[in-house]
């Protein structure tokens, strides 16, 4: 459980929240590159609880500023894209992306009073297939985002969305909690008894893991981009000689990696959009080539995060809780599903959102497989109070080393081995214990 008060520490991320701040400090990715068309529309942005409009204009630069207009605040959604940036629709005055407006053509020839006003506006930048934002202070900015998916084409990634009615470290608990996933997801994730049988693309309608261990052994190492953990689970076969481990990633400030299948890759960013709502990107790569049409239908059906049935265009689920996420007790009563929920996905924003926007930790009755939330909140909450004390991010946060190696692994492992051995790549060594 968590005071009141420190409870408010982890979640408040807008105005001058010291999380909020905080993750300002680095590059949140905001939109898929191609929802972007060079002086095609404008789209509407809300990060940190500040609306925004992102464009990408007619000679195919960025820009992302305060949505509303500085004249009388009509919104530059609407705006029309031109050469050197946002036209309003109401009186025509022209912003640019670095925050001047360029013209106010109602004022007349003389007026120079657009050379006195500026309004919000940040750097924009596009890596591994997605629009990232800065909104820290430019003497901060970091080196631009450089994860192993950065450095592939956009054919070879997939970039899903949606948006969850819930705070940021309440979607993200749920990417570090392995044990959810035998009960929550027990349709979508299956027992099998033959090993090596894990997590295969295009085959069948259910991934399935080499174990039905239902209560994990977790195992948490600091490391310098956050931490890292290890699920360790009874095997179906050979449990006598072998543990089955699956190890996720904590990337501070916001994002989580999970083993994919191999020759895959993924990523899970909660980017918030302010203290109740947080836009979920799940990012999936393939190593040796562009990613086929079958394999992202199969994402669709298994996820619940088809856009047109599942989502609207703006990523909002037609499962909320009004309609108490159009829970299917039939089938539940059937036996046909654990949950009664569409998708593997749609589970979990049902139940991040079933909490309540900011849920109140100070309720909670944590057990031995919270373990990696709690070292998630230690660690950010941490990091908050240090920076409101100091105005700064603290070092041991900002890691120089290349993120571009951190990978996770899932395996057999037998009983006298470290669990680390599953780990696929060489990664940073782990921070000594404080
Ligand atoms: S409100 Fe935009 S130009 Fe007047
Ligand atoms: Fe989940």
């Amino acid at each position: 459980m968590l005071s009141r008060e420190k409870n408010e520490t982890l979640c408040r991320v807008e105005g001058n929240a010291p999380m909020g701040q905080l993750m300002r400090r680095y590059w949140m990715p905001v939109l898929s590159a191609k929802d972007l068309a060079a002086g095609g529309a404008p789209k509407r942005v809300r990060l940190f609880g500040e609306d925004l409009v992102a464009w990408r204009a007619p000679d195919g630069n960025l820009g992302l500023i305060d949505e509303f207009c500085p004249h009388r605040g009509a919104s530059l959604v609407l705006a029309r894209n031109e050469d050197c940036g946002l036209r309003c629709i109401y009186h025509g005055w022209l912003m640019s992306a670095q925050g001047k407006v360029l013209e106010t053509p109602a004022e007349g020839e003389d007026s120079t009073m657009h050379e006195r006003i500026t309004f919000a506006n940040y750097r924009v930048a596009e890596a591994g297939g997605l629009v990232w934002a800065y909104l820290g202070p430019a003497e901060e900015e970091p080196p631009l985002p450089n994860f192993e998916f950065t450095r592939y084409p956009d054919t070879q990634i997939l970039h899903l969305r949606a948006r969850e009615n819930a705070n940021w470290a309440q979607c993200l608990e749920g990417a570090i909690d392995s044990a959810h996933s035998n009960y929550l997801h027990s349709n979508g994730i299956r027992a099998s008894n033959t090993v090596g049988a894990v997590t295969e693309h295009g085959k069948g309608e259910h991934l399935s893991r080499p174990s039905n261990d239902g209560a994990p052994k977790l195992d948490v190492e600091t490391m310098p981009y956050g931490f890292r953990y290890a699920a360790i689970r009874k095997p179906v076969l050979d449990a006598d000689k072998n543990k089955y481990v699956r190890t996720t990633l904590f990337v501070v400030p916001n994002a989580s990696m999970i083993p994919a299948a191999k020759g895959w890759g993924s990523m899970q960013f909660f980017v918030p959009i302010d203290d109740h709502n947080t836009m979920f990107n799940y990012v999936v790569w393939k190593r040796d080539g562009a990613i086929d049409e079958a394999t992202i239908k199969q994402y669709d059906a298994n996820m619940g995060l088809h856009v047109g049935t599942d989502l609207d265009e703006n990523f909002v689920s037609i499962r909320q809780r009004e309609n108490n996420w159009m829970q299917n007790r039939e089938a539940m009563m059937r036996g046909e599903s654990f949950s009664g929920i569409h998708g593997i996905n749609m589970e979990d924003i049902a139940v991040h959102e079933s909490m309540g926007p900011i849920c109140d930790r100070s309720k909670e009755h944590l057990g031995a497989s919270d373990l990696a939330v709690i070292h998630f909140r230690r660690q950010m909450i941490e990091a908050a109070e240090t920076f409101a004390e100091t105005g700064r991010s603290p070092r041991d946060l900002r890691p120089a080393f290349d993120y571009g190696r951190l990978r996770t692994g899932e395996g057999m492992v037998p009983h006298a081995e470290r669990w680390q051995v599953v780990m696929e790549d060489e990664t940073p060594e782990p921070v000594a214990a404080k």
